[in-house]
């Protein structure tokens, strides 16, 4: 009894301080500190894009140091790895993206922000153009910014190898629009196929969802809107309940190809428990309005065309390099076989240029396009940036000392000191290391409440799968939501799903 007592007190006070820790988070957010407008000497420094690899910089960036002027089309950070689960409502879309002007407001000193797209750099003239391509536009459409430094985190765009029809007729699954154009394309397909004396063979074409792609992104999905059925539209929308079924479409012998060979085997054998039909060594020729076609490579080598009827298509074949990005290689030399993203050095400085760092997606450092990698670039830039203005300041402090060395000879042993005891930060300092990726593992959901995980563990690799994985995918993603309102919000969402159903409503 005393254990359980105590076991209780413990509980309770990890409840209040869990609690007192988010009302804390929620407090300072609404009410941020006035703050202080950086000195216009300074130099500065422009940021493209609010993604993982710039708001992670600017998380931790002393923005005091210099004047900083973020740019992106986008006003707020999105939280990818649930982004599959807003495709059926799961999870609202407003739960896991952040304005960046709340962001921004958290800061010691002011941010300036532009809702813009960066179309091209000029790394001779230091200058970005942009252009704002909002529906509401002013006098002012498109201008120029000028920068002493900058951090290009755009990111990349959806590859589709020039393949037909695919941007056409498919949905892609990269930003919260594509996340809300395939919940409505559901209930659409669900909606038609119930319609009053639709033909048998429509009916399976509209309730055949095809996803191509068996990246995470294309499994995640595929688990997400099988869940979405067997949970609630088969239940809501009882008289199609034998004719919905998803199929996934991968070009390579075998899904998740980042995964290891047992969590392969185990997603595999998952979907074909949940009815979800793989197609591997099917490689996607050409895309219609309403069809697929695939050329399979049978076992004994010999290539055969197979057609997918299709309500929804969903598009989830990896990443292709964006114009700006493609331009800005076009102009640097030294980038000339550069083909997936900018080539960038150890310390993520753009290969041929002069004070242009590059992080993310639209960077090539050797490493997997992934949030993870995104994100750790952008601290260690933050790193770099602060200390290289506490180097000039402890030069500019070095430089004063020593020029008054000997106006003031009493104290010439105190002063040889201090500049002593500075050159040893300065030394510190620029010892910097170069960056270096640690991984932590993967993590996929897989539908069915499992997930596949492999994590790095004591510098080794742990494979996990199942439904207790399941719930350290929920406590991993739920503890890396950018704050404490997102955590909450998804929190809710995992709940009202759970207890009354998703939304079947099309808006
Ligand atoms: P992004 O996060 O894509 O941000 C790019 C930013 O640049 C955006 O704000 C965009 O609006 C802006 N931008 C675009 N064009 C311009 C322009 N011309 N000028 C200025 N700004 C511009 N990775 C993981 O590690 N774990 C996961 O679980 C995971 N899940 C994912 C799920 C999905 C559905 C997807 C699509 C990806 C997932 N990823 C995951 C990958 C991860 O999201 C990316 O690797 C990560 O977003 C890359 O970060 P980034 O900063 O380079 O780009
Ligand atoms: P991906 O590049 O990982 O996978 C795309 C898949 O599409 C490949 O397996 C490829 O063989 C296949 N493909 C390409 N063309 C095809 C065609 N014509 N027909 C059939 N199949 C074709 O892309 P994904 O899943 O979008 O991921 C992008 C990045 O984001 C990756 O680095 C991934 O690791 C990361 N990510 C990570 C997640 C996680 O950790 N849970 C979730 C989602 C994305």
């Amino acid at each position: 009894f005393r254990v359980l007592r105590w076991a209780w007190r413990l509980g309770y006070l990890s409840a209040i301080a869990g609690i007192g820790y988010i009302g804390y988070g929620v407090y300072e957010d609404r009410h941020p500190e006035d703050q202080i407008v950086p000195d216009p000497s300074k130099k500065t420094l422009v940021i493209l894009g609010t993604g993982w690899g710039s708001v992670s910089l600017l998380k931790r960036l002393d923005t005091e140091n210099y004047n900083v002027i973020v740019i992106s089309p986008r006003n707020y950070f999105l939280f990818t790895p649930l982004l599959p689960s807003c495709t059926t409502g799961t999870i609202e879309h407003r739960s896991i993206m952040e304005p960046i002007r709340t962001i921004l407001r958290q800061k010691k000193a002011s941010v300036r922000f532009y809702e813009a797209e960066a179309s091209s750099i000029d790394p001779d003239r230091k200058v970005v153009r942009i252009f704002d391509n909002s529906e509401i536009r002013g006098d002012i459409t498109e201008t120029e910014v000028p920068y002493d430094m900058l951090v290009i985190g755009v990111g990349a765009e959806n590859a589709t190898f020039g393949i037909p029809g695919v941007r056409d007729h498919s949905c892609f699954l990269k930003e919260i629009g594509d996340a809300q154009r395939i919940r409505k394309r559901i209930m659409d397909c669900v909606e038609t196929a119930a319609f009053k004396d639709q033909s048998p063979e429509e009916i399976n074409r509209l309730l055949h969802m095809v996803v191509v792609g068996g990246g995470p992104t294309g499994v995640e999905f595929a688990g997400e809107l099988q869940d979405f059925f067997e949970e609630d539209i088969k239940k809501l929308v009882p008289e199609i309940a034998d004719r919905f079924r998803v199929t996934l479409i991968e070009a390579l012998p075998n899904v998740l190809p980042m995964f290891s060979k047992q969590l392969i085997d185990y997603t595999e054998s998952t979907f074909k428990e949940e009815k979800i039909d793989i197609h591997t060594k099917t490689m996607v020729k050409k895309v219609t309005d309403k069809t697929v076609e695939a050329e399979v490579t049978r076992p004994d080598g010999k290539k055969e065309t197979i057609v997918f009827p299709y309500g929804l298509l969903v598009w989830a074949t990896g990443n292709a390099v964006r114009p700006v990005i493609k331009d800005l290689i076009s102009r640097i030399p030294a980038q000339a076989n550069s083909r997936r993203g900018l080539a960038v050095n150890e310390y993520l400085v753009v290969q041929g240029t002069r004070d242009i760092w590059a992080v993310g997606d639209c960077a090539v450092a050797g490493y997997a396009p992934t949030a993870q990698v995104a994100g750790q670039e952008g601290t260690f830039l933050a790193r770099l940036f602060n200390n290289m203005a506490m180097t000039e300041a402890l030069e500019g402090k070095i430089g004063e000392l020593s020029s008054s060395l000997n106006l003031q000879p009493g104290n010439a042993a105190a002063v040889s000191r201090e500049i002593e005891g500075y050159e040893r930060q300065l030394r510190r300092i620029k010892d910097a290391k170069p960056f270096h990726y640690s991984h932590q593992g993967s993590l996929a959901y897989i539908g069915s409440d499992k997930a596949v995980a492999d994590v790095t563990w004591f510098n080794g690799n742990v494979a996990a799968a199942g439904s207790l994985t399941y719930l350290f995918w929920r406590s991993a993603y739920i503890s890396m939501c950018f704050s404490s309102r997102n955590r909450l919000l998804v929190i809710n969402d995992w709940l009202k799903s759970k207890v009354f159903g998703r939304d079947l409503s099309r808006e």
